[in-house]
């Protein structure tokens, strides 16, 4: 398909809005993606027609919600191309899929004095659940540093793998300074030592294609609603071999066998891992959201946010005193900047009342920040929905937050 900016943009009426009587520009993608309005029918169409509860009921219903909500699991598959759609787990977003490996793979393969690296580059989501589990299993984590570009330095992966490292964990993208890690190298070097890897890929599957078996990442994590599909939504891609030998991560229906009070047994791939009552609904405008990426091409998505990445990095890079944190040679479309002297909450504050949405803050990675020694960053983050046209407007309203503070 052509890369027509304009169709694309009707897609998404919320974009057309004014805020504050200005045209909004919305640069938070990173945080939040925008919902095609086929997502939303999708949403709607499911309420109003067909709504009732999955895998339990025979009425017409509840198996014409079961069987959209599997379709949905099949169009994940597909997507990040997995062996099997039972090896794709639907959570509700990356912190629970990155909860529930830390928990059950956890449980069952971490014992006391051993080792998780992870690296210095990731969210809080890729750092606290590790963190609670080695406090658990008197395991102890190992970090893998980056350097001032914001690349991780991997030459040093060798030196922190020990006989005792379990797992490796990092993201594919990161949130803050939009690094392209290289994860196909580190899976190989983990690979050749026996190590599993976990990809943290919220950042990631939006802005370029990914195969999990061309990787052969052994997990690979990412959220629905940072991929235009609906809040609450998610996926957890596990190899088979590792599934099928963890415990099961929460009780409750769905996920069982035979119940007795006396022995309990669980449910095949994938329901021992979705107790309760799915989003299904969620999950059916997940795979609707993943067929409207599809319809546009990843490539193209990848081409058009380099093009706003370049153009963004080269306009705001013209302003005085402005320093990019995140200068890796491999990036998505994320720019995080801060202008010498000005907070970057009074910045985004300022840009707001312009009708500009941008994050500020640490993002969800102090370690990121403290590397740094700032206290946080303005992130501005591109989805294929924007236009360098905006980015003229960013440009502008940074050149009005300079002149205030300058006057
Ligand atoms: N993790 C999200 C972000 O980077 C919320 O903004």
């Amino acid at each position: 398909m052509d890369f027509d900016i304009k169709k694309i943009r009707n897609d998404f009426q919320i974009l057309s809005q004014q805020v504050y009587g200005k045209p909004l520009v919305y640069f938070d993608n990173a945080a939040t993606t925008q919902k095609p309005q086929c997502v939303i029918d999708k949403i709607t169409e499911f309420y109003q027609k067909y709504n009732a509860n999955v895998h339990r009921g025979v009425h017409f219903m509840s198996a014409k919600c079961t069987e959209a909500n599997e379709n949905a699991r099949n169009i994940v598959k597909n997507f990040i191309n997995a062996n099997h759609s039972h090896e794709i787990i639907f959570t509700h977003g990356t912190t629970e899929s990155i909860n529930l490996v830390a928990s059950s793979f956890g449980d069952r393969f971490i014992t006391k004095d051993d080792e998780i690296i992870i690296s210095e580059l990731e969210h809080h989501s890729n750092i606290v659940p590790w963190q609670l589990l080695c406090e658990r299993k008197q395991a102890k984590i190992k970090v893998l540093p980056f350097n001032d570009k914001g690349e991780l330095i991997i030459e040093n992966l060798e030196t922190l793998i020990s006989k005792k490292t379990k797992l490796i964990t990092l993201n594919h993208v990161s949130n803050s300074l939009g690094t392209i890690n290289p994860i196909k190298k580190i899976i190989e070097l983990a690979h050749s030592h026996n190590i599993p890897v976990f990809i943290d890929g919220a950042q990631g599957v939006q802005h370029q294609e990914v195969d999990v078996k061309e990787l052969d990442c052994d997990f690979y994590a990412f959220s629905g609603h940072k991929i235009f599909a609906p809040t609450g939504t998610g996926v957890l891609y596990g190899k088979e071999k590792w599934l099928e030998q963890m415990p099961p991560y929460q009780g409750g229906g769905d996920m069982i066998d035979i119940v007795t009070f006396e022995n309990t047994t669980y449910n095949e791939l994938p329901f021992k891992f979705e107790a309760g009552t799915p989003n299904y609904v969620g999950n059916i405008a997940f795979g609707k959201a993943l067929e409207y990426v599809n319809s546009i091409g990843i490539e193209n998505i990848a081409k058009h946010e380099k093009e706003l990445l370049d153009y963004g990095t080269k306009k705001i890079s013209q302003i005085e005193n402005l320093t990019i944190y995140g200068n890796a040679k491999n990036k998505t479309s994320v720019i995080s900047f801060l202008i010498n002297g000005i907070h970057p909450y009074d910045a985004g504050m300022i840009l707001d009342k312009l009708g500009i949405a941008v994050r500020t803050g640490h993002h969800c990675t102090q370690p990121v920040m403290d590397h740094f020694n700032i206290p946080g960053t303005v992130r501005a983050s591109f989805a294929f929905y924007n236009t360098t046209e905006e980015i003229d407007i960013l440009y502008e309203g940074l050149l009005k937050v300079v002149k205030m503070f300058n006057s």
